[in-house]
């Protein structure tokens, strides 16, 4: 969702900022816009369309030069994407402009009492009566910029992170944090301001993340002063050392960001296992579990609260736990989960899964569980982030930086996080025999090598993307641990390529999705060998007496799909609860092929978000 991003030091700033946005495209937007102090003036350039749009757009009809500056790409929530409603906005005078990455959801009323008051507004968007208001608290209650960003940010209601500067004031940036992310890049002489580190970190490695309700006055040449919004408690701003490089988030010769988080899977499950794992001592070490045992291993049960890629992860944790563990699990949308007034208490434990940690719906279902008295335990990718910080206790999975919207390394990192989570609580609870467990744990340390075999399988998988890029319908169908990878199958082929997908558990297809099979539907099937094989069988074969296109996942060596399928994609054998790490390599594959061949833009499809910030 929205990205922001600001600068202030002695660097040209245009170059900076745009090349901050694009870094942060990834997030998804359709709109984007900067604003450069130059000479007593702001000069401000915005669009609809992506940021080499605003790039060319800025270089014919702004003065780009300027030392302080802000950046923004928009994901519409208020007011249609255009250039009017793209970021940043200019106040009534033109003297304060916003960026803003949030919902103020009592914008109407507020609109409201600033128009009785004279001021007009251009765009349909809740950051332009913002900062009107912050400019007319500042006008009548004659404040600095900072307190009267501060008397606003108590005025209204919902989500933020914003920066602001004043052209009569232009040696300040005053920024601030509710629900939306907000970092600090703290250079030398210099500071950046960005969504994530990924715009500021080939300048700096050190970084202050605002917390929630946290505003900060970022001063040129100045310590950084932070304070809460409410009240007037001043805080010492923790300066974070990041591990992130420059590498990680750029493309590394692949066409795609999509394309490279696929291939390095092997690597990322490994780095996720890496020190946990420890098959010689016959241990899983596991800090965040060990540290709260009693609370697991007391639990009535376990719900896992999550939305997209990760609940499919949730989903494939549901099986794990329940068969290893023996504790009963719910796998819950966080946004269904948010409002039904569930029933939680005390000895549950919540498990809550994001990638990027900032979900705005699973942040609130965490926040729903505190309160209720469950112990909260986040499965995050990105370190520090707000889910990682309003959890009791996490294990981080390590993937390293995901940049295509469509999730695929951090998928298949959640799930070993989470198969490793199950195997030290079912040793812990006496659960699992030794001689299982050490099985276990051998095969999770052959999966890299497994994924990495699978990935050969990719010139297939292309070739049967060529056969089907132009279908209007697609069926994944698995039973038991490939269940959850025929939805995750179905969501990846719809997310980039935009083609109508299901998942079913393959025994429903009789309740429905058999009436949508004819000769033009492909159906993917993952019918791998251990794992209800037989029945499996019978519904491919119950497909191809309706003539519909099978494309099978099976297990090297297979014979019976085989037979029956148009097409079939190997994957090494491995233990059951194990499959979903390797039958869902080649389904990314089988979607990314598509879109490509689609001409869709993998990286950033239409109307998506990699981190949804708002509910
Ligand atoms: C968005 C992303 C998905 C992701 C989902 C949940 O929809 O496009 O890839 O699975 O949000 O995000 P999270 O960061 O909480 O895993």
């Amino acid at each position: 969702m929205c990205g922001i991003v600001g600068y202030i030091g002695e660097r040209e700033a245009f170059p900076v900022i745009i090349k901050g946005l694009q870094r942060l495209e990834y997030r998804g937007y359709d709109s984007a816009g900067v604003a450069l102090y130059n000479d007593g003036k702001i000069n401000l350039c915005k669009t609809k369309g992506k940021v080499a749009d605003l790039k060319a757009k800025a270089e014919q009809e702004v003065v780009l030069g300027g030392k302080i500056g802000i950046g923004h790409t928009r994901w519409a929530t208020h007011g249609e994407p255009n250039d009017v409603n793209a970021h940043p906005h200019y106040s009534n005078s033109g003297d304060l402009v916003i960026i803003h990455n949030g919902i103020i959801e009592n914008y109407a009323s507020i609109k409201e009492a600033l128009i009785a008051r004279g001021y007009h507004f251009e765009s349909d968007t809740d950051t332009e009566v913002l900062v009107n208001l912050i400019e007319d608290i500042k006008k009548n209650e004659k404040v600095k910029l900072g307190k009267a960003v501060q008397i606003a940010l108590n005025q209204v209601v919902g989500a933020y992170a914003i920066a602001v500067f004043d052209r009569t004031k232009p040696d300040e940036i005053v920024v601030a944090k509710l629900g939306s992310p907000l970092a600090i890049g703290v250079g030398d002489n210099e500071y950046f301001i960005a969504s994530d580190a990924s715009p500021f970190i080939e300048y700096t490695n050190n970084a202050i993340y605002l917390e929630d309700e946290q505003m900060a006055v970022i001063k040129k040449g100045r310590d950084v002063k932070v304070r809460q919004v409410k009240g007037d408690k001043v805080v010492n701003p923790y300066v974070q050392e990041l591990k992130l490089n420059i590498e990680q988030i750029e493309k590394g010769g692949y066409d795609h960001f999509m394309l490279k988080e696929i291939y390095e899977q092997p690597e990322a499950i490994k780095d996720t296992y890496r020190g946990r794992l420890r098959i010689n001592d016959g241990i899983i070490k596991m800090a965040g579990i060990e540290d709260n045992l009693q609370k697991f291993l007391n639990a009535n049960r376990i719900i896992i609260v999550a939305c997209g890629t990760s609940w499919h992860a949730g989903l494939v944790a549901e099986y794990i736990i329940e068969e290893l563990v023996r504790i009963p699990v719910e796998v819950e949308y966080a946004s269904e989960f948010r409002y039904r007034n569930p029933v939680i208490n005390k000895n549950d434990v919540v498990i809550a899964i994001s990638q990027s940690g900032e979900t705005a719906d699973t942040l609130a279902a965490i926040k729903l569980s505190k309160e209720k008295g469950a112990f909260v335990f986040g499965v995050c990718n990105v370190v520090g982030s707000s889910i990682a910080r309003e959890t009791h206790a996490g294990a981080y999975t390590h993937a390293g930086p995901e940049i295509g919207v469509a999730s695929t390394k951090a998928f298949t990192t959640q799930i070993t996080v989470l198969t490793l989570m199950a195997l030290k609580l079912a040793q812990e609870k006496g659960q699992i025999s030794r001689s299982d467990f050490y099985n276990y744990l051998s095969e999770l340390e052959a999966i890299p090598e497994k994924v990495e075999q699978t990935l050969k399988s990719d010139a297939n998988v292309a070739a049967i993307a060529d056969i089907y890029k132009d279908a209007e319908n697609c069926l994944y169908l698995g039973r038991g641990y490939n269940f959850p990878v025929a939805l995750e199958g179905a969501l990846k082929l719809k997310e980039i390529s935009y083609i109508h997908a299901e998942g079913y558990p393959a025994a429903e297809m009789k309740h429905g999705p058999i009436a949508l099979i004819d000769e033009q539907m492909p159906v993917v099937v993952i019918a791998t060998r251990k794992g209800h094989y037989d029945k499996v069988v019978s519904n491919v074969q119950e497909i191809k007496s309706r003539k519909g296109k099978i494309i099978g996942v099976v297990t090297e060596g297979d014979k019976e799909v085989r037979g029956l399928a148009d097409h079939v994609i190997e994957i090494p054998e491995t233990s059951e609860i194990l499959t979903p790490l390797v039958t869902t390599i080649p389904l990314q594959l089988l979607s990314y092929h598509i879109a490509v061949m689609r001409d869709c833009n993998v990286d950033q499809p239409r109307n998506l978000a990699k981190s949804v910030t708002v509910e």
